[in-house]
């Protein structure tokens, strides 16, 4: 039991004195390949694993010109990413229809795997829709219904 609490507490030391892991990938159009497969050990004073997540046209020319994610993942310090984080938070608004820019901070070791790449309110829109239109054919059902009674 001794050894064990000694084992524990030696891995502890270690572990504390290691660099913390983080995924790193620059302007890719997803949370995939780079993004996912490549990590860095971050310097000493970087405890804070950082991901910035881009939603606007590409630089480069497209027929239509769609909106796009643009993925950004890196080492950083936990203030360094809480001050970004702070100062996009008017422009953090996951609107599909309009450009926007979120920070996400994480501690630990490629924590920053997954992203909130926000189609959340896409869904929500469409199910939205999806919702009325049913309300809608039900009460035009019934009210018809009613009607011809
Ligand atoms: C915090 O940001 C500054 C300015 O961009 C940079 O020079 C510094 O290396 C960053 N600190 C960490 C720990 O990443």
């Amino acid at each position: 039991m001794k050894d064990l609490i000694i084992l524990v507490g030696l891995f502890g030391l270690f572990a504390t004195g290691l660099a913390l892991e983080c995924y790193v990938c620059d302007n890719q159009p997803d949370n995939k390949d780079k993004c996912v497969k490549t990590t860095i050990q971050c310097r000493e004073e970087q405890d804070t694993c950082q991901t910035t997540i881009k939603w606007k046209a590409p630089e480069f020319w497209t027929p239509r010109n769609e909106k796009m994610h643009h993925v950004f993942k890196s080492c950083s310090s936990s203030m360094n990413c809480t001050n970004a984080q702070w100062g996009l938070k008017n422009k953090c608004m996951r609107d599909w229809y309009k450009d926007w820019e979120c920070v996400e901070c994480c501690q630990g070791d490629r924590c920053n795997f997954y992203v909130t790449l926000g189609s959340a309110n896409l869904k929500f829109s469409i199910t939205l829709v999806a919702l009325s239109l049913t309300l809608t054919a039900v009460f035009a059902d019934r009210f018809g219904a009613w009607r011809l009674a």
